[in-house]
């Protein structure tokens, strides 16, 4: 399964402190069958430019890939990028796409997005360079107005929903309803510590194959694995 938002890279954001909680974040990962993770660490255009987070980006996991062995998920470098105003005339904005894709995890504000917000969004659906993948898209769709992931989705824009949008009854219920839809494209972890966010892709799993059986968990699988291989560049 493919986890495709995590903050497992060490010393670069809020996530892992040091290697050593790294090692034992993508060991977790082992255990909940996750074979390819994101390295979404947090890419804020106001504090940093595309070049000096990719510098570090790129430090960190190297110092991480020495600890590395077959045995850990494959690890695809990315970013989880924060929306701003003008962000789809940002030149460099291809170069945080998920390692050897077009697909670009953005991060949105957490407030109902203006008209102006959703006709950048749009905007940038047409780039053929990136493919837009909405961040944990859970914590922000009660306060948009009513059908604006349908036209979303309509722009061919792709969803990810953090694993813990399965956890509780009140919203297990919804993220069945999206996913039973076809409006969820990744499951991602959003895993940034051992002791207060650690991955639970275990939890997702077990949800979706209790209520809609192994095959449509395998099927969802697959799915997210073929997007991965489609918006191969
Ligand atoms: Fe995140």
């Amino acid at each position: 399964m493919v986890d495709f938002h995590s903050h497992i890279l060490p010393s670069i954001d809020d996530g892992s402190k040091n290697i050593e909680e790294s090692m034992a974040l993508l060991k977790l990962l082992v255990e909940q069958e996750v074979k390819t993770v994101v390295a979404s660490s947090h890419f804020y255009a106001d504090f940093e430019s595309p070049e000096s987070f990719l510098e570090r980006r790129n430090k960190a996991y190297n110092e991480l890939s020495l600890c590395l062995s077959s045995d850990f998920p494959n690890i695809l470098l990315g970013a989880e990028v924060r929306f701003y105003s003008g962000i789809s005339r940002m030149k460099e904005l291809s170069s945080l796409c998920v390692e050897g894709t077009k697909l670009l995890l953005l991060e949105m504000p957490f407030s109902r997005w203006t008209e102006y917000t959703v006709n950048e969004l749009v905007e940038l659906s047409c780039s053929n360079e990136i493919k837009i993948v909405l961040a944990h898209i859970e914590r922000y769709l009660h306060m948009q107005e009513f059908g604006l992931l349908e036209r979303l989705r309509e722009q061919g824009i792709l969803v990810q929903v953090n694993a813990s949008f399965f956890e509780s009854m009140l919203s297990r219920r919804k993220a069945f309803k999206m996913l039973k839809n076809g409006y969820i494209d990744f499951i991602g972890s959003d895993c940034h510590n051992i002791k207060h966010r650690p991955p639970t892709i275990n939890v997702s799993r077990e949800a979706i194959a209790k209520k809609f059986g192994v095959d449509f968990l395998n099927d969802f699988i697959e799915y997210s694995n073929n997007l991965l291989a489609k918006y191969r560049v």
